[in-house]
C-alpha cells in the first residue's frame, strides 16, 4: 500500500484469506507496541467464523465490512488474565476500577494501531469500527467475554478490493501548537477548516442532509448530542457491569 503517510481505510476485502502464519506474525509485531508496566492488560479475539461474524454484525449496525472481511479483531481492555495470574501467585489485584479501564483502553488501543500499521506494510487494508463502544454488550455476549475483559475497537482486515483517494485532514498549524497551547480565535478557525469546508463531496455531504453547514452535519446527524448521552450511560453502565 505504500508508505505510511500514504495510506487510507479500507472498507471493501478481496474474497481471499489472511493465512494464520502471517495474522500471528502481524499480531506478534502488534504485541512489541509499549505497554504500561509491561503487563499487556490487553486481549485480542480473531473472529474469522462466518456465523460469529453474523453474530457481530448487529452490534456494528450491519456495517458491511464486518461479514465481507476475512478477520474481523475485536481488541479488548483485560484486566482479567492479570487479576488471575496476581491472585496464583499470593498476591492482591487492584485493577476493577475506571483508571485501570482507561489504562487497559490506552494499551489495547496501541496495540491495535501497532497492528494496523504493520498490517498495511503488508498490503493489506484495515477499517475500525467505532461501533465497538456503542454497542459493547452485544460484543461482549458475542464474544463471551468474562468480567474484567472489554472490548474497545475493532478492526476488519483483508486485502483490499478497492482503491479509493486518501481523504483530507487539517493542516499542520491546526493541530500542532509550539510549546504553549494556541487557542484558536474565529479567524483561525475560519481559515483551518476553510479546505475542508470548500471540498466537492462535503458541500454535497451539506446539501444532502438540507444542513447549513457541515460542522451541523455533524452535531444533528452523525454524531448527536442525544445519542452521545445514551451511549455514555451504557458503556458506564455495562463497564461496571463486567467489574471495574
Ligand atoms: C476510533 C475509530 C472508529 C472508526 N469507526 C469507523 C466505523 O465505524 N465505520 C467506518 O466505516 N469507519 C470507521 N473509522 C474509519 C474513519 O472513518 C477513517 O479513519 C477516517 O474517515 C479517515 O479516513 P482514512 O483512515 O482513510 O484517512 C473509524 C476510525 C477510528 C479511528
Amino acid at each position: 500500500m505504500g508508505s505510511l503517510k500514504q495510506r487510507k481505510t479500507i472498507r471493501k476485502y478481496q474474497q481471499k484469506d489472511i493465512p494464520v502464519d502471517l495474522l500471528n506474525d502481524l499480531l506478534e509485531t502488534a504485541f512489541r507496541a509499549s505497554t504500561v508496566g509491561n503487563m499487556q492488560t490487553y486481549s485480542v479475539v480473531v473472529t474469522r467464523d462466518a456465523d460469529r461474524k453474523g453474530k457481530l454484525a448487529p452490534a456494528h449496525f450491519n456495517q458491511p465490512m464486518v461479514t465481507a472481511a476475512p478477520v474481523v479483531l475485536t481488541f479488548c481492555i483485560d484486566l482479567n488474565r492479570f487479576s488471575k495470574w496476581c491472585r496464583q501467585r499470593q498476591a492482591e489485584p487492584g485493577y476493577n476500577n475506571f483508571e485501570w479501564f482507561v489504562t487497559g483502553a490506552v494499551d489495547a488501543l496501541l496495540a491495535a494501531q501497532t497492528f494496523c500499521v504493520a498490517a498495511e506494510e503488508k498490503g493489506l487494508g484495515i477499517c475500525y469500527l467505532g461501533t465497538t463502544t456503542y454497542n459493547p454488550h452485544l460484543i461482549i455476549e458475542a464474544l463471551e467475554l468474562p468480567e474484567l475483559v472489554f472490548p474497545i475497537t475493532t478492526v476488519t482486515v483483508g486485502w483490499p478490493a478497492e482503491d479509493p483517494a486518501q481523504v483530507d485532514r487539517l493542516p499542520l498549524e491546526a493541530v500542532v501548537h509550539e510549546e504553549v497551547y494556541h487557542d484558536y480565535t474565529p479567524e483561525d478557525i475560519d481559515r483551518l477548516y476553510a479546505y475542508k469546508e470548500s471540498l466537492p463531496e462535503n458541500r454535497q455531504y451539506v446539501t444532502e442532509n438540507s444542513k447549513a453547514t457541515l460542522a451541523q452535519v455533524f452535531t444533528d446527524v452523525r454524531y448527536t448530542k442525544k445519542d452521545a448521552e445514551a451511549m455514555s450511560e451504557l458503556l458506564w453502565n455495562i463497564m461496571k457491569k463486567q467489574g471495574f
